[in-house]
């Protein structure tokens, strides 16, 4: 189906407050065992979360990875408010900041991280390439990154039986940002253009179950954008 874009930020006081109260385990929960996966020697130093929202992925993260420290950035200030009580009240202060930063951000590309992971973020970049070369462009040389979506279903009523099968308790707020997003997604030939143009050619794009996609690979050295 055709892709329909949907807002950049979330900004919704009551959109913020159905995501800090949802339960993500089921697919959130995937996302260390995704990582580490992939980059099994990864165990140490500073991991950026792009777009980390109410920061649900990256207390998950600091909490599977001891010895690592975290940025979260996000342009939403309803979101970062509740990321940073979610934050506190995980006792992950000393390790986990949040920044308010809208991306790209060229100061944030100055401080190459150790790490980079991104969820849910691609399929609200109207120019989401732009979103591939600030993962590469904030990382050291070397760095994992790794970024998961949501895949663009083939048509309205598949996105419709998706939303009742994963979403079928959710507030109303939350179906309706659901189905937004899976219209919005990228199908993963598309990622696989953007990842091209953006010249990451060597990442692959895994798609994990029948939502999702991981696409991951180690920033370039000398990667200019
Ligand atoms: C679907 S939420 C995902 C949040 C979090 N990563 C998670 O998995 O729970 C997408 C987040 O990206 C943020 N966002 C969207 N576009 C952004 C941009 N250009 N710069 C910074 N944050 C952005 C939104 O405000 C929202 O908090």
């Amino acid at each position: 189906m055709e892709r329909i874009p949907e807002p950049e930020l979330m900004d919704e006081q009551e959109q913020a407050a159905a995501y800090a109260a949802a339960d993500w385990s089921e697919s959130h929960g995937k996302i260390p065992g995704y990582f580490r996966e992939r980059f099994p020697q990864f165990t140490r130093g500073r991991v950026v979360d792009l777009g980390c929202g109410t920061a649900d992925v990256t207390v998950r993260f600091a909490r599977a990875f001891p010895d690592i420290t975290m940025v979260g950035v996000d342009g939403s200030t309803a979101m970062l408010a509740f990321g940073r009580r979610h934050v506190r009240q995980a006792g992950l202060d000393s390790r986990i900041t949040l920044e308010n930063r809208y991306l790209p951000d060229a100061a944030l590309e100055t401080r190459s991280f150790d790490a980079v992971i991104c969820n849910s973020l691609l399929h609200h970049f109207a120019d989401p390439v732009t979103l591939w070369r600030t993962a590469a462009l904030c990382s050291k040389p070397g760095a994992p990154v790794l970024m998961i979506d949501l895949v663009r279903p083939a048509s309205h009523a598949v996105a419709v039986g998706l939303v009742k099968e994963h979403a079928k308790d959710a507030p109303p707020v939350l179906e309706r940002d659901f189905i937004a997003s899976l219209h919005a997604a990228y199908t993963i030939d598309e990622v696989q253009q953007q990842l091209r143009a953006a010249g990451l050619p060597s990442f692959p794009v895994d798609q994990v179950d029948e939502l999702h996609f991981v696409g991951w690979g180690l920033a370039p050295a000398d990667y200019r954008g």
